[in-house]
C-alpha cells in the first residue's frame, strides 16, 4: 500500500481552509482502541473527514485523570492509538492528530471554565458518577471530577462545531454546550456551540453483553486483534441468557451476538433470515438439531468480524514497520492544533478583555 509522507505540512495551508467547519473528537490513550470505538465514533470520523476540518485528540491529560499513578501507560498506547486511527482509514493529511498535553491553551481554557461551572453541577454528570463510582468510591481526586471542564475546553480550543462521540458521551458535550452558553452570554458571542454526532449504532455492548465495551472490563474486540483472537472471543460471548437450548424461541434484540451482527455483517439477507429463524426456534430439516443454534450464529459473525478487520490489521502491521512514521504524524498534528488553539485563545482572552497588551 502506498503511504504518502505528509508531516511537512505548511501549517499555513491548513489554516487557510477557514471556510470548512471544524471536528474535535478525541480518545484517552490507554489501549488499543477496539470496535466499539469504531462504531461509536471512527466510522463518522472517516466518513466526515473530507468536509470537516478535522482534529483528532490523543487525550492524555484527561486520561491521567485516573491513571496519575500509572503515566507510563500513555507512553505505551499513544502510538498504538495512531496506528489504530491510520489502520482504520483516518488521513493525516486531513485529519490533524493532537496529543493534548502538548497544548497548554486547553489547560488555560480549563482553568478559566472552572468558573463557570458548579461542583454540583459535576457531581451530577452521569457519566462521572458511574465512573466514580466504580473506581474510586469516596475517595475521588478534584482532577477527575473537572474533566468534563478540560473537555469542554477540549471542544472548544477548536471551536469545533461537530463532535462525533458515542453515546456514553453525551452528558460530556451537554456540559460543554452549557459553558459555552454561559461563557458567551457573560462576555459576548466568542464561542461555537458544539452538536453532537451519533452513529446508527450509538454504543457496542461488550462481549459479555454488559452495557459498554471497555478495555477495563475484559470484554472488548480490539481492532488489532487477530483471527484465531477474534474466533475465540466471539465463541465465547454471551448471548440470549434465557435461552438455554437451541431449540427454544431466542431473543435478537440487544442479544450481543445480533447487535455485532447488525453493525459488521453486510449481508443483510442472511442476517434477517438469521433473526427470524433464531426468534423462531425449534429443530432444523434433520428433526434434531436446533434449526439455528448460538454456535452458527456465532461461527457467522466471527467470519464477518475477521473479514472486516483483515484489511485493517495489513494496514496497521505495514504502517507499524515505519518506526518514525508514527512519531512524525503526532508532531505535524499537534503543531497545527496548537496554532488553531492559539486563535481560540487570543479570541477568549480578547472576549474576557484580559488582553492587557493588546
Ligand atoms: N472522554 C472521551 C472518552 O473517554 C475522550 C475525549 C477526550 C473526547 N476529549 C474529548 C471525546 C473531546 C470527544 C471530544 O472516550
Amino acid at each position: 500500500m502506498n503511504i504518502p509522507f505528509i508531516p511537512s505540512i505548511p501549517v499555513k495551508i491548513f489554516l487557510m481552509n477557514q471556510e470548512k467547519k471544524r471536528i474535535l473528537t478525541g480518545d484517552r490513550p490507554t489501549g488499543p482502541l477496539h470496535i466499539g470505538h469504531y462504531v461509536g465514533s471512527l466510522q463518522n470520523r472517516v466518513k466526515l473527514q473530507d468536509e470537516y476540518e478535522t482534529y483528532i485528540l490523543l487525550a492524555d491529560v484527561q486520561a491521567l485523570t485516573d491513571n496519575f499513578e500509572r503515566p507510563e501507560i500513555l507512553r505505551a498506547n499513544m502510538r498504538e492509538v495512531v496506528l489504530d486511527y491510520l489502520a482504520v482509514g483516518l488521513d493525516p493529511q486531513k485529519c490533524a492528530f493532537v496529543v493534548q498535553s502538548l497544548v497548554p491553551e486547553i489547560a488555560e481554557l480549563t482553568v478559566y471554565y472552572l468558573n463557570l461551572v458548579t461542583l454540583v453541577r459535576l457531581q451530577r454528570n452521569p457519566t462521572v458518577k458511574t465512573e466514580i463510582a466504580q473506581k474510586f468510591g469516596g475517595e475521588v481526586p478534584a482532577g477527575f471530577v473537572c474533566y468534563p471542564v478540560s473537555q469542554a475546553a477540549d471542544i472548544t480550543a477548536f471551536n469545533a462545531h461537530l463532535v462525533p462521540v458515542g453515546d456514553d458521551q453525551d452528558p460530556m458535550i451537554e456540559q460543554t454546550r452549557e459553558i459555552v452558553a454561559r461563557f458567551n452570554r457573560l462576555y459576548g458571542e466568542t464561542l461555537v456551540v458544539p452538536d453532537k454526532l451519533h452513529s446508527p449504532v450509538a454504543r457496542l455492548p461488550g462481549t459479555d453483553g454488559g452495557a459498554k465495551m471497555g478495555k477495563s472490563l475484559d470484554n472488548a474486540i480490539y481492532l488489532r486483534d487477530d483471527e484465531a483472537t477474534v474466533n475465540k472471543k466471539v465463541m465465547a460471548m454471551f448471548t440470549d441468557p434465557n435461552r438455554l437450548r437451541g431449540i427454544e424461541p431466542g431473543n435478537v434484540e440487544g442479544n450481543p451476538v445480533f447487535v455485532y451482527h447488525d453493525a459488521f455483517n453486510p449481508d443483510r439477507e442472511r442476517v434477517a433470515e438469521m433473526k427470524e429463524m433464531y426468534r423462531q426456534g425449534g429443530v432444523g430439516p434433520d428433526g434434531k438439531k436446533p434449526l439455528l443454534g448460538d454456535v452458527q450464529v456465532k461461527r457467522e459473525l466471527a467470519a464477518a468480524l475477521n473479514a472486516f478487520l483483515e484489511p485493517i490489521r495489513t494496514r496497521r502491521e505495514e504502517l507499524a514497520r515505519d518506526e518514525s512514521f508514527v512519531r512524525d504524524v503526532l508532531r505535524a498534528g499537534t503543531a497545527r492544533g496548537r496554532e488553531r488553539a492559539r486563535q481560540t485563545m487570543d479570541a477568549v482572552r480578547t472576549a474576557m478583555k484580559i488582553d492587557y497588551f493588546g
